[in-house]
């Protein structure tokens, strides 16, 4: 009976990135540099503070849009470190990760043949719930802009059925950030249209040269952007579920609908420990950031050293250098690279079809990983040159 389950559930697919992270799972002593997850543990403070609310009985269900202490906390956070101003009684919620954040933003603003403009290549979160929710996603080519949205492409993508832009910065799988100049051309082509913003900003606290900006920050696309954040990558939190919605009453009035029937509220547990990690260990981004930016120098340092062309990444743990030059699909190799090499790598084409020819390294790893994966690497180039 599986022809009657339904049609747009039956034609996406398990995200690239875990397919090959699945893939590779029978291969032993691999260095994996393919998953973008923290490899710092939970800061001590806020794990206590998820046992305490276990051992306090602070176990049962919350406010639909997440305790009114941890919206505050959460709008206290956006508006010290970017200035952003969100009302914590009606322009907050509490999500189950940003993965449930795009879902429910999506399905309160997307309708049946509505168009979504993605910069791609793009992290493959935001593609099939585009196609659950009916809408269509417009992949705008960003490889021969140094991975940026420019102004000029997006209003070449525009058109009557545009019902959303999404903004993913700083980018997964690029690393590439967006300046405020580059954000103020961009809401100069939004300003006067009735389109919506989708700003995904998980790794807005691993910005590594200035800081980071928010397209939410220009006046005139306050009331049109959906704000996303959360704890995942910021705080080494992402078995704990904790993201954000930031958004003007008119929306987040809807989305909470979506939410409350589809989680009732983020896990009460976490919420505690997110108030800890908002307040008492609000340092720990700092901390992780200048552990990062030292793991990005180097890893770019040797890249670029073995010839590869890779642009220099702002923010996030990713970096996505060309391999095109090798003849082969980017899923053949970095098979290889398994086999060859014993290093795993996510092919570019789990970032859309623009991703082809690339691939992804995290940097969300140790320095002996990294330099052990580099070293594995280089090896590999090297055979390959002396067969050419
Ligand atoms: C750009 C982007 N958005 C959202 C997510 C999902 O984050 P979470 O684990 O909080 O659901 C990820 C995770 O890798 C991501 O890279």
């Amino acid at each position: 009976m599986e022809h009657l389950l339904n049609t747009r559930v039956q034609n996406i697919e398990i995200s690239g990135i875990r397919r090959f992270f699945n893939m590779i799972q029978e291969y032993d002593n691999l260095i994996s540099l393919t998953i973008g997850q923290p490899d710092f543990p939970t800061p001590s403070f806020v794990k206590e503070a998820g046992k305490r609310a276990i051992s306090d009985n602070v176990t049962s269900y919350t406010h639909n849009a997440g305790m009114l202490e941890l919206r505050i906390a959460a709008s206290n956070f956006l508006k010290e470190r970017y200035s952003l101003t969100y009302e914590p009684i009606d322009e907050v919620i509490v999500t189950a990760g940003a993965s449930e954040a795009i879902d429910a933003a999506f399905r309160t603003i997307l309708e049946e043949g509505c168009e979504v403009i993605l910069p791609a290549p793009i992290y493959p979160g935001y593609e099939p719930i585009i196609r659950l929710c009916g809408a269509v996603p417009v992949f705008v080519d960003v490889r021969n802009t140094g991975f940026r949205l420019t102004a000029k492409a997006l209003a070449s993508a525009i058109t009557e059925k545009t019902r959303c832009v999404v903004l993913p910065y700083p980018s997964n799988p690029t690393g590439i950030t967006l300046t405020q100049e580059e954000l103020q051309d961009i809401a100069t082509v939004l300003q006067d249209k009735d389109i919506f913003v989708l700003s995904d900003e998980i790794y807005s606290e691993l910005v590594y040269e200035g800081s980071h900006h928010s397209i939410a920050q220009i006046p005139a696309m306050r009331n049109k952007t959906i704000v996303i954040n959360g704890l995942s990558k910021s705080h080494s939190m992402t078995g704990w579920r904790i993201g954000f919605l930031f958004a003007p009453a008119y929306i987040t009035k809807h989305m909470l609908k979506v939410h409350q029937y589809n989680v009732t509220c983020a896990t009460s547990i976490s919420q505690y420990a997110a108030i800890e990690a908002l307040t008492g260990a609000k340092e720990a981004p700092r901390m992780m950031r200048h552990q990062y930016k030292k793991r990005r120098d180097y890893v770019y340092h040797r890249l670029t050293a073995m010839g590869l062309d890779v642009q220099h990444p702002g923010g996030a743990f990713y970096l996505f250098p060309y391999i095109g030059q090798f003849g082969e699909t980017s899923f053949s190799f970095a098979m290889r690279l398994v086999k060859e090499a014993g290093l795993a790598v996510v092919p570019g084409s789990a970032f859309s079809e623009y991703g082809e020819g690339y691939i992804r390294l995290s940097y969300a790893y140790s320095m002996e990983m990294l330099k052990e994966g580099c070293d594995r690497l280089q090896v590999f180039l090297e055979q390959e040159k002396r067969r050419k």
